[in-house]
């Protein structure tokens, strides 16, 4: 046969691709992100930022779907959800990982068990953060990182100035034996409520009272339904970053390197925008007038440490003297100077 020349031959194939139907595209790998507050707080924020990190690091073949607000499933269910790979990633509180049976990750509950941000960062960041992330496979679960939210204040319908104006009030807590210690050394009564009922929960009185950080109490309008909030800063919520671990190992290794990637990105900007985010949510709250804000004097303060120190005598069997030491070793703190 003739050789045909170069550019005939260009042309001639130039026409065939046209006429031949595309290779079908890989399918893009979807992940639903579910989670349970809203989108304009720092979990929010950081899990859109993942979505977006995920994206453009795989180049479109992953899709990351962010369900904020509870809108797919409220706290107990979506941990049933993600174990049964319906949906593929969640960023549950440290404090909502009792139903698995992980009570190690109450410690994060002990009050006041950490001075400051970077000696949090020292365990969450460090080699006790990875054992507890190691924890949760043998639950299926594969553990990615811990993102911040903040430090919790009380609040309540009637003023909250010492331990003793908390006897008998109903105060919603999330799932943790270690909050429900720390509600009964105050002479309150804990109430598990779900995150996504507790502002009815506080407007139809089931409640009396709770705490928060303050961009949760402030995104979920709270402040319309609790007249006095106490800036204790007596606890910490965080979250653990988690993935359905069948579907995490069925990744292809390139997408899972590209992944970790947008993850260790996600981490550090949550962590950034953690305080500023809740900072901000304070002065809204203290914008909107419907919230008396108590700042506690030292005296004030000294009270509260002073009742709350029994939770950690008290739980100290329960989340493990193991690694309630190696947190104390490891951030300096000492019970009996709290
Ligand atoms: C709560 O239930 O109070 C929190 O765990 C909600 C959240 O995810 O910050």
């Amino acid at each position: 046969m003739k050789s045909i020349g170069k550019r005939t031959a260009a042309l001639f194939f130039a026409a065939l691709c046209a006429i031949a139907p595309a290779a079908p595209a890989q399918p893009r790998i979807v992940i639903k992100f579910s989670h349970v507050v809203a989108p304009d707080t720092p979990k929010g924020k950081a899990a859109e930022f993942f979505a977006r990190r995920a994206e453009d690091l795989t180049r479109g073949a992953v899709k990351v779907e962010v369900y904020a607000n509870s809108i797919l499933y409220k706290d107990k269910d979506e941990m049933e959800a993600l174990q049964l790979g319906v949906v593929q990633m969640l960023a549950p509180s440290l404090s909502k990982l009792t139903p698995l049976g992980l009570k190690e990750f109450e410690v994060f509950d002990l009050p006041y068990i950490f001075d400051t941000t970077a000696l949090l960062h020292k365990v969450t960041q460090g080699p006790i953060g990875e054992s507890l992330l190691a924890k949760l496979e043998a639950k299926g679960i594969k553990g990615m990182a811990f993102w911040d939210n903040g430090l919790k204040s009380f609040s309540a319908n009637s003023p909250l100035l010492t331990p003793a104006d908390f006897n008998g009030l109903k105060m919603r807590i999330q799932p943790s034996k270690v909050l429900e210690s720390q509600m009964r050394a105050l002479g309150a009564l804990p109430h598990v409520t779900a995150f996504s009922d507790v502002s009815r929960a506080l407007q139809t009185g089931i409640v009396d009272g709770t705490e928060n950080p303050h961009s949760n109490f402030y995104t979920q309008r709270m402040h319309e339904v609790q007249k006095h909030i106490t800036l204790t800063r007596h606890g910490y919520l965080g979250y653990v970053v988690i993935f359905n671990k069948r579907f995490w190992g069925n990744l292809p290794s390139r997408i899972r390197a590209q992944l970790e990637q947008a993850m260790r990105e996600a981490t550090v900007y949550a962590n950034r925008i953690a305080a500023e985010e809740n900072d901000n949510a304070l002065a809204r709250i203290r914008e909107t007038g419907m919230t008396r804000i108590h700042e506690p004097t030292p005296a004030e303060l000294a009270e509260f440490k002073k009742a709350l120190l029994k939770t950690h005598r008290e739980m100290a069997a329960r989340i493990g003297k193991e690694i309630i030491d190696a947190i104390y070793r490891d951030t300096g703190f000492d019970p009996d100077k709290m």
